[in-house]
């Protein structure tokens, strides 16, 4: 994989000496992932029926229903089978199964997807939430819905009113008719960096002005979100990004201007904490809570996540 020098750059400050691991692991073979679909079919079921095509593993006994397809398959293999078409399963890779499970929706809530497409976290938060409960999965692109669409009917979810908004006016226009939320996920439209192993050409995107312009939409799309949560309430803010200004600089710019606090975060991988200081910027403290996933840790892609409480009106 041919790594821009600039991102290698950037990489190796994060990293320091792993930064050579990091690197290795990029060309590795990653876990391939499905996500059993528990509105159809059991965890135990959907694993008998996958082992009569491929080797299967859990990842952890307490996660079940994160299946792990332990041998070497053709690309677009997973998603050409009976059971997918079913819906009795979600190709997805491990570490974006994550964040849902840290956002922990209970069946009675309302829930607010407000980056959805193409809907791998909607359906993992409706299947979370037994089909009950609201949940409203937003999207700016209308193409992107379309598909979001057919995996919700895939998939058979039933507690979901989908929308089209840019993010931040939905927010403005839900906060008008005073509609409140008990959990929202923002899983932020980013630089992507943090797929480069299931997408390659996301190498070719990285640039300095990207990450800028994408860290300025997060944290609009973040501000908006919190003004639709309820005080007590959650947002899981994520990003499949490594850059800092796209992660810790959001949630601290969150921190310092609003009435919220981070949370621990608790998930069935090997994580990093929230970097303190990036380029001369210190960040505010709190964020060593936020968790930082690298592909050397658990042979995935890199993600980003933050769970924040709003404990306040503004
Ligand atoms: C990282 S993807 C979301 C992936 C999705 N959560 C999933 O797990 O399948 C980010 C999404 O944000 C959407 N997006 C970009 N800008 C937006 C905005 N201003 N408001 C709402 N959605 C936006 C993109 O169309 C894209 O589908």
């Amino acid at each position: 994989m041919k790594l821009k020098p600039e991102f290698i750059e950037r990489m190796r400050i994060l990293l320091g000496e792993d930064y050579k691991n990091f690197e290795q692991t990029l060309e590795k073979r990653y876990l391939n992932s499905v996500r059993c679909n528990t509105l159809k079919i059991s965890p135990l079921d959907l694993k008998n029926r996958l082992e009569r095509k491929w080797k299967m593993k859990l990842l952890s006994k307490k996660f079940s229903e994160i299946l792990i397809v332990n041998q070497k398959i053709q690309p677009g293999e997973i998603g050409n089978s009976l059971e997918y078409s079913l819906g009795y399963y979600y190709v997805q890779e491990v570490s974006s199964m994550m964040p849902a499970l840290v956002l922990n929706p209970k069946e009675d809530e309302n829930v607010l997807d407000l980056a959805a497409s193409p809907g791998s976290k909607t359906t993992q938060i409706a299947a979370i939430m037994k089909n009950k409960g609201n949940l409203i999965a937003n999207d700016v692109s209308l193409g992107r819905i379309r598909i979001l669409s057919t995996n919700l009917q895939r998939c058979g979810v039933t507690n979901t009113i989908v929308t089209q908004h840019e993010g931040s006016n939905l927010c403005n226009k839900l906060n008008k008719l005073n509609f409140k939320f008990d959990k929202i996920l923002l899983d932020a439209p980013c630089s992507g960096e943090g797929t480069l192993r299931t997408n390659p050409k996301t190498c070719l995107m990285f640039n300095k002005n990207l990450i800028k312009k994408m860290s300025n939409i997060q944290k609009s799309l973040a501000q908006s979100a919190l003004k639709v949560l309820k005080v007590g309430g959650e947002m899981v803010y994520s990003t499949c990004t490594y850059g800092p200004e796209e992660n810790e600089a959001v949630v601290s710019y969150l921190l310092e201007n609003f009435p919220v606090e981070v949370l621990d975060v608790k998930i069935p991988l090997n994580i990093r904490g929230g970097i303190m200081e990036w380029q001369g910027k210190k960040f505010t403290k709190g964020i060593e809570k936020c968790a930082r996933i690298y592909p050397q840790d658990n042979n995935t892609e890199g993600f980003f996540i933050a769970r924040l409480k709003k404990i306040g009106e503004f």
